[in-house]
């Protein structure tokens, strides 16, 4: 499954991510920068804030209740925010992009 990370200033990386892993451990696994993922993927810290692209927002649901409570403490939430250690990579998700916030936390 291909993913698309987008830096804050517009550096692209293209990641090869296996169905099952999340799109935070998949950026984490191949050095993305710019998701700190504190909590390692509990959704407890949410330093893996992504703004998901329009194009696949119905395609990555909507948040939990609990990833929802926690977006709150994401800095510039917006209407795409997600956390991406919530989000499982599958394949209806081949060529999602996400962009990644300015600062994380
Ligand atoms: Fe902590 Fe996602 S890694 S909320």
């Amino acid at each position: 499954v291909k993913l698309t990370y987008i830096e804050h200033d517009g550096t692209t990386h293209d990641v090869e991510a296996a169905p099952g892993l999340t799109v935070m451990e998949a950026a984490v696994k191949n050095n993305v920068p710019g998701i700190d993922a504190d909590c390692g993927g509990a959704c407890a810290c949410a330093t893996c804030h992504v703004y998901v692209d329009e194009a696949f927002r119905a395609k990555t649901g909507e948040p939990s209740p609990m990833e929802e409570s926690m977006l709150d403490f994401a800095s510039e939430r917006q209407e795409n925010s997600r956390l991406s250690c919530q989000i499982t990579v599958e394949e209806a998700l081949d060529g999602l992009s996400v962009r990644l916030p300015e600062f994380q936390g």
